[in-house]
């Protein structure tokens, strides 16, 4: 399967000045970072807070261009300036605050902002608006104001403004941390649907170990650097090097880690409470 993003070698420096506008010292937020992803894709970027995620995230759709490196989105030259909005119409992204990203009183005038700043005609923004909404699951909301919404209705607001702009792949900078646990599921299924049924390629930063076992891949970030990779069996059986980054592991993980320190012999992959359950009786 091809690429949509292919990073090599990224480097980031935030730049902090004095009051006469001198640089009075740099922040070096990517180390040399490289990543791919492939299309359609479901991938989770793990990361203790100031690894470098969301400036990572940031690149990926042309808020920040890259100090040093190569970076190809969807094709196209990401380090070319004049290239972003070419890279915003392929790569949308949701933020954490749900009412940081609402700019409108209704609901599908909200949604229509996104394709109304990439000039698309009016016939065309109504059906995508309509569309979008239908596969977050908020059309009857259409009329109405985002104000008396929950969280997680929000950010499907917020998801649907992205869709409308028919994105191939779409960055979830800790798109649940601000939701209560229905907010959350509502999200996560919303995101599961694009993936799966729409084939939108997934990058979803997350602090909830039971998101990211949902994931195809794990990329764990530590220090603007990546540190670990794999599937969600591959990295979470490294239950030490994860906690020495100062992460932590599923339950169902660590639990089984504990239980091996105590003398048990049970397989250091298992994900879910079905699995260790199952593992367990066969020592029966
Ligand atoms: N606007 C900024 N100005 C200066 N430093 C910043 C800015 N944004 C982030 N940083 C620094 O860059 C590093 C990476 O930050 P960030 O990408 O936000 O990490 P994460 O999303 O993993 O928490 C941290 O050390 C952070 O303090
Ligand atoms: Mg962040």
């Amino acid at each position: 399967m091809q690429n949509i993003i292919e990073a090599k070698n990224l480097v980031f420096e935030y730049y902090n000045y004095d009051d006469d506008g001198q640089v009075k010292d740099s922040v070096t937020a990517l180390n040399h970072i490289s990543v791919d992803v492939k299309e359609g894709e479901f991938l989770v970027i793990l990361g203790h807070n100031g690894s470098g995620k969301s400036t990572f995230a940031k690149h990926l759709n042309s808020i920040l261009t890259p100090k040093e490196g190569t970076l190809i989105v969807s094709g196209i030259d990401a380090t070319d300036k004049k290239n972003t909005w070419d890279i915003r119409k392929q790569v949308g992204m949701v933020f954490q605050n749900p009412d940081n990203q609402i700019v409108a009183t209704i609901i599908e005038e909200d949604v229509a902002f996104g394709p109304e700043n990439l000039g698309i005609e009016p016939s065309e923004i109504r059906k995508r608006v309509d569309d979008a909404l239908e596969t977050v699951g908020m059309s009857d909301y259409k009329k109405g104001s985002p104000n008396q919404l929950s969280g997680g209705q929000k950010q499907r607001i917020a998801i649907a403004g992205v869709i409308a702009m028919k994105p191939k792949c779409i960055v979830f900078d800790e798109s649940t941390a601000m939701l209560d646990p229905i907010g959350r599921r509502q999200v996560m299924s919303t995101m599961q649907k694009l993936n799966k049924e729409y084939g939108i390629t997934i990058i979803h930063i997350t602090h909830y170990m039971q998101e990211a076992i949902l994931a195809d891949r794990i990329i764990v970030m530590d220090k603007g650097k990546v540190v670990l990779e794999g599937t969600p069996k591959e990295v979470f059986k490294e239950v030490k090097r994860i906690k020495d980054i100062g992460l932590d592991v599923p339950d169902t993980t660590y639990l089984v880690y504990l239980l091996n320190q105590e003398g048990f012999d049970l397989p250091i992959d298992l994900l879910t409470v079905e699995e260790v359950t199952d593992a367990i009786c066969q020592l029966r």
